[in-house]
């Protein structure tokens, strides 16, 4: 059982797919992540995230068996690494290396103690389109970027750090035109996605919408 959960920047599709991991006792990978630790290593390597032999150099050091300590690296949750996986995300070639590691952990999903799953959860930009299409359940979780930009706003100041939020809106808006619009995988809904607006709901409501509709449609 594969549910793949797509959408832009913060609007919530993170939290879900973990609630949902942990309902249905499902191994989760939060594939923005993959791009992230690529973005990471390219800035921490003191090279430009747009360039393609870096990013693609850094895309094929990943050690498979080592992927959750990679990606449990805290700073991978900062906002220069968010964008610097928005810039290595654009390079096909960058996609094509993550793309077999998103695939093999979709076919062989497994927790973070390394036991097997009997289903998984993914989240991401492109899981319902190219990486799992055949996935059995799609969420496409979206919101207005005003509504995100309030939610990354205060996530920020709850956490005690510096917000802007002209500046995160700004960002957000950056974000969505290179995800939406780059030409390998972009983001957008698949045709047979629940697509899933947040904007007037909480994380419960949201995670409540998404069991109903598995309830109805999947049972
Ligand atoms: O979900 P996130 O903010 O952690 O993702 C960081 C970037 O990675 C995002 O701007 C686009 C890219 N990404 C992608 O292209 N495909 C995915 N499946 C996941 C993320």
């Amino acid at each position: 059982m594969i549910i793949a959960i797509d959408g832009p920047a913060a609007a919530g599709k993170g939290t879900l797919a973990q609630n949902l991991a942990k309902h249905f006792k499902y191994a989760f990978l939060d594939t923005g992540r993959l791009y992230r630790a690529v973005g990471y290593a390219v800035l921490q390597a003191g090279k430009d995230p747009s360039d393609k032999t870096e990013a693609t150099k850094a895309a094929k050091a990943f050690d498979p068996k080592s992927i959750n300590q990679i990606l449990s690296n805290p700073a991978l949750r900062e906002e220069a690494t968010g964008n610097a996986a928005s810039k290595v995300a654009v390079i096909p070639s960058v996609r094509e290396v993550l793309l077999q590691l998103q695939r093999d952990f979709a076919e062989h999903p497994f927790f973070e103690d390394g036991t097997p799953a009997k289903g998984a959860v993914l989240d991401g930009r492109d899981i319902g389109t190219v990486v799992c299409p055949k996935a059995d359940v799609k969420f496409f979780v979206t919101a207005s970027a005003e509504v995100r930009t309030d939610r990354r706003f205060k996530e920020l100041k709850d956490a005690g750090k510096p917000a802007d939020y002209d500046v995160i809106l700004k960002d957000i808006k950056e974000r969505d035109e290179r995800d939406s619009k780059r030409a390998t995988a972009p983001l957008k809904p698949a045709e047979d996605a629940y697509v899933l607006d947040t904007s007037n709901m909480n994380a419960t409501q949201a995670y409540q919408a998404a069991l109903d509709f598995i309830a109805i449609n999947h049972a």
